[in-house]
Order: C-alpha cells, then structure tokens, then sequence
C-alpha cells in the first residue's frame, strides 16, 4: 500500500498523522502497552503489511512494512522475523532497508531454483524477493529485485535496479507509474514463465506481466473492476494483490482454482479497507475472473484485517496457504505508545464447495491448538434466559470454542474482556441467522471515529443445526471464526487491563451448549 491513494489510503492518513503522534512515543511509554501474548507485534515502532512470507527449510519468514526509526508510517522497510510455529517470533535485523532515497514497499519473496535469475548459482540458487521502490521526494513507485544466498537470512538488493521502470510502467498507470506497486511474483510452471502482478493504487486495476529471467518484464494484461462479473460499486482503490491456486473441497471431481486476494481502500463491509477473494482460471498470462458473489466474497467482516498475504513455498506435504495481515484501519492513532500495527494470527485458507455455492474457509493455524492451557471445559448443558456461565473465568489472552444449538428466537452472548462497564460482546442471533461482534463499550474507542461500532456477518448453523464459534482474544485484539470458517470478524478493541472477564448469556430462548472450552494463551 502506499501514500498515492484514492483519499481515504490508510498510508495518506498515516503520513499526516505521524508529526502529531512522534513526540508522545518517546515520553509515554507504558510497561504493558497493550502488547500481545500470542500475535506478533513489533518490538518497537510502525508496521503495516505483511509481505515476502515465506516459508524455507522448518523457518517461517514474515517480513512486514516496518519504521524502524518511528511509530508512524515512514521510512519504509521490510522488517524481519522468523517462527519455526507460526506462533513464537524471533526478531531479526531489517532485511531491505530505506537506502539512498528509496523505500522499500511491499512484494513477494520467492525461490528460483532453476536461477532463473542468474543471481545465484546451480549450487545454491537464490531467493529472490521483488518489492517496489518507492522514492518520496518524486512519489515514483518502481519495481525492484533483492536475492538471498544464506536461506533467507540476509538480502542483497540487485546492482541493476529497477527491472521494472517508471517509464516502463508509464504507459499502463494512469498516474505514470507513482502508482504501481505491491508485485506478487510467482514461476508458473506450464507457460515456464516467471508472472507479476502489480497494483495500480486508486484505478482498480491489477496488471499482468511475464519474466523468462526475472529481471526483464513484458506488460501482458489488464485485469480492472470490469473484469469481475457481479462485484459491487464502491470497492475501489485495488492494492496488495495475491494469486494462488488452490483445491476446491467438496467437488464432484478434482478441481483446482486459482484465486486473487484484493485489498481494496474503501468498500469493505465494515467500511474503509478489507479484504475480498475472486475466484478464477489462469493460462500464465490471462485471469478469467468467476462470477462474484457479494454474500461471500469478504474474508473478513470486522474492521481490521487489511493487506492479507500467504506464505510461498510451503511444502506439498504440509500443503496449506496460510494467510496473514496488518490489523490496524486507524493509521498512527490506537493508543499504543511503543509499537503499532499487529499481524492477524495466521490461519488457513480452503475452498469449498457449500450447497453449490464456493466458500472460502478461514482457520487459525493448528499450530494455537497446544498452546494453550485449559481454563474451563464442558459439554451438554443448557443456558436459560437470564442466567450467566464463565463469570469465574478471567484472562486476557483466551483461546475460545463455542459449540451449540439455539433455540428458535434464541441469541447467545459472550462478553469477553469484560470489568466494571467495559466488556466487547460476540453474540449468535437464531432469528436472523447471524454472527456479531459489539466494540462500543469494548475500552477506548474516542482514539478513532471507526473504532466502536457492531460488525455483522451471515452464518448459518451446519447440517446438525450446530452453530460452532472460535475466538481469539490477545490483549487489544478479537478475531471471531464462525461455522467452518466461512465468516470471519477480526477487530482491535483497547479495554482497560483489569477487564478481563468473560460472561456466557442467553436471551429469547434456551441454547443448548454442546461444548465450551475456554484455553490461557500465554507464551
Ligand atoms: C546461475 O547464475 C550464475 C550467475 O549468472 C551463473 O554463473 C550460473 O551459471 C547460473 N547457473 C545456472 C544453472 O543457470
Ligand atoms: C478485461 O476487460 C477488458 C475490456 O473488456 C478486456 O480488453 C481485457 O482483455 C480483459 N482482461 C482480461 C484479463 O480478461
Ligand atoms: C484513548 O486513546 C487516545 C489515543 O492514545 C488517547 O488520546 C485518549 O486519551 C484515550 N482515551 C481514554 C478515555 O483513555
Ligand atoms: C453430549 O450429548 C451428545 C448427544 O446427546 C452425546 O452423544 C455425547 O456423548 C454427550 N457428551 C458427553 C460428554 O456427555
Ligand atoms: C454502537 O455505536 C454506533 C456508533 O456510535 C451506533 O450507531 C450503534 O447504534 C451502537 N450500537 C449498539 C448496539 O449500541
């Protein structure tokens, strides 16, 4: 993502921010700070995206849009750190910094095993990681390769930069290339060609190009919102592409799609940025996007879930595509003092086919299961009306699975993070068949006009009339995956930090609880 952006680009609104928030870092910096237990932050200043994920050997690389000198955004870089489970971190020092008046924005990192590109060797070829250059005196926005000779420990940028100019782009951005970023480079295996993919900030429009070396591209095609049947007005403002193939569960015959992740600026359900899925063929050169559907196109329905990238190169053993992105839509302004920006916890992405319709199902990685310890567990029981359960239960990072029948008419509540009149309340409505997540009385929600609100999702209960709920709760932070994972609400929330209790209740009928578990997340 990037400054040069329909009005509402989260980089324009963190640039304008960043003056007025510089001085308070320095003076109030609180011991705790809100900082999570299970979700990676930071260890000091600005994040936004993720980018370059990768998996090499048993390591898992994020690298992140990072300030290493600020906590705002500025003086881009990636930043760097590495998990062998997706849960604990380890930070590592910058991995392509800001040098000579150029950023480093968002891109792919990628192994070229055949160096293709020439900048490894047989013996050892390089990982390749393609950002885009970002000059801030001239809002030039260029694309660039760096190379890794160590298993991604530490990067080279190439001497001959960029490989794709402004010029180049020029004659495909209506800006003139101050809005071409964000490439998600791929070698597509049956055309033996290297393909990127490029955002064109506010113009709703990817673009296609082709490589045989990585290092000299060919424009290829345009693929805009009138390429995509059946996607609503108002999503506009297209950034931080994807581009994967993945398996469609639950089809007649063996089926592969591929599937294009899109952060829009504006038009996500919950307003502003988000995150939306098409679906689609690809011959190595032309996507031909599916029909969307709008009831089921959103990865995420809560505020906070923007720029979402897999990891590349994971092993067809293990085989999934994880996903991760910044939660953060409120620019320099959540009241965190010594970092901002925080990665949503990885989950998994499948396709499946649901009564003929194609779902997109989300899940936290499975590595959270045996991190946690158990708090609380029970089956069978029924909750009336007026009554309360988990009221003894207390913790800040929670790890919660919820599974029950509602009567008809029935809503079942929780308020995690709850003390004195602070609480955020996930509810289930069995009238209208939907999944909610209240932040108005979740802590402080003065720091941002979109920081409060109810966000709201369609779910309906499985074959077995079963509503399953998952919830991860980490300090400032509420994600919300209902049923198999097809609706999904990802929010920020700032309770104070004795509100830590939680509160099972029932309104309009009997909720018969199959089983609720309760798991301590702490690292
Ligand atoms: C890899 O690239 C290096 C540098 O250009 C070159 O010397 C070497 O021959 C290449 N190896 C292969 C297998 O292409
Ligand atoms: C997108 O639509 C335009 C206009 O109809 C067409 O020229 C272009 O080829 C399409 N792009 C793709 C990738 O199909
Ligand atoms: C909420 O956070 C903002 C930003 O840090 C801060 O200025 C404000 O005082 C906080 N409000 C409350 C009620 O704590
Ligand atoms: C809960 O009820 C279900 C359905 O009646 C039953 O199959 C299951 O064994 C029960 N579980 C426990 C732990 O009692
Ligand atoms: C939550 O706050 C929003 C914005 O202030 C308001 O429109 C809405 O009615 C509130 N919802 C509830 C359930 O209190």
């Amino acid at each position: 993502m990037s400054p040069n952006n329909v009005k509402v680009s989260l980089k324009q609104h963190f640039l304008s921010l960043g003056l007025a928030i510089t001085w308070l870092s320095g003076y109030l910096a609180k011991a705790q700070d809100f900082r999570p237990s299970f979700h990676f932050v930071p260890e000091r200043n600005w994040m936004n995206e993720p980018n370059g994920l990768i998996k090499i050997g048993n390591t898992w690389h994020l690298f992140f849009q990072h300030n290493p000198t600020g906590n705002f955004w500025g003086n881009i870089a990636w930043g760097h750190a590495t998990s062998t489970d997706l849960v604990h971190w380890q930070y590592l020092p910058i991995a392509l910094g800001s040098e000579d008046g150029i950023q480093s924005f968002t891109g792919t990192s990628y192994y070229d095993g055949a160096n293709d590109s020439g900048l490894g060797t047989s013996a050892n070829p390089p990982y390749l990681a393609f950002y885009t250059g970002y000059f801030p005196d001239s809002g030039v926005q260029d694309q660039r390769v760096a190379y890794s000779l160590d298993q991604g420990a530490t990067w080279t940028k190439f001497f001959d930069n960029p490989i794709i100019s402004r010029e180049q782009e020029t004659p495909h951005d209506e800006s003139g290339g101050l809005e071409t970023r964000d490439p998600k480079v791929f070698f597509h295996a049956p055309s033996n060609r290297w393909v990127m993919i490029l955002a064109h900030g506010g113009q709703n429009k990817m673009t296609f190009w082709t490589s045989s070396d990585t290092k000299q591209w060919t424009w290829q095609n345009d693929f805009t919102s009138g390429n995509i049947t059946g996607l609503p007005d108002g999503i506009r403002g297209w950034e931080v592409p994807d581009f994967f193939e993945l398996p469609v569960e639950g089809a007649s015959a063996p089926q592969m799609r591929w599937v294009m992740l899109i952060t829009p600026a504006v038009g996500s359900p919950a307003g502003g940025n988000g995150v939306f899925a098409v679906t689609g063929s690809f011959d190595g050169t032309r996507f031909i996007a599916d029909p969307v559907d709008p009831a089921t196109m959103w990865l995420d329905y809560g505020r906070d879930f923007d720029g979402a990238l897999s990891w590349e190169n994971v092993p067809a053993s293990d085989g999934r595509r994880i996903l991760a992105a910044v939660m953060n839509s409120y620019g320099g302004h959540p009241p965190t003092e010594t970092w901002k920006g925080m990665l949503s916890f990885p989950r998994t992405l499948r396709l499946k086919e649901i009564n003929g319709r194609l779902r997109f199902l989300q899940q936290p990685v499975v590595e959270l299961d045996t991190a946690g310890t158990s708090l609380t567990s029970m089956t069978n029981q029924t909750i009336l009306p007026g009554q309360t359960m988990l009221s003894d239960i207390h913790g800040r990072a929670l790890d919660i699975r919820l599974s029950f029948i509602p009567a008809p008419g029935a809503t079942l509540s929780l308020a995690v993070r709850k003390g004195g009149s602070e609480q955020t309340v996930i509810s289930y409505a069995q009238p209208d068949n939907t999944l909610s997540v209240d932040r108005n009385a979740s802590g402080n929600i003065s720091y941002d006009p979109a920081a409060g609100g109810v966000h709201r999702a369609a779910l309906s209960p499985d074959e077995s009339d079963v509503v399953r709920v998952r919830i991860l709760v980490d300090e400032c932070s509420v994600e919300v995956y209902g049923g198999e994972g097809q609706a999904v609400i990802s929010n920020l929330i700032f309770p104070s930090t004795s509100s830590d209790g939680l509160a099972l209740t029932a309104t309009g009928g009997n909720v018969e609880l199959e089983s609720v578990d309760v798991l301590r997340v702490s690292l």
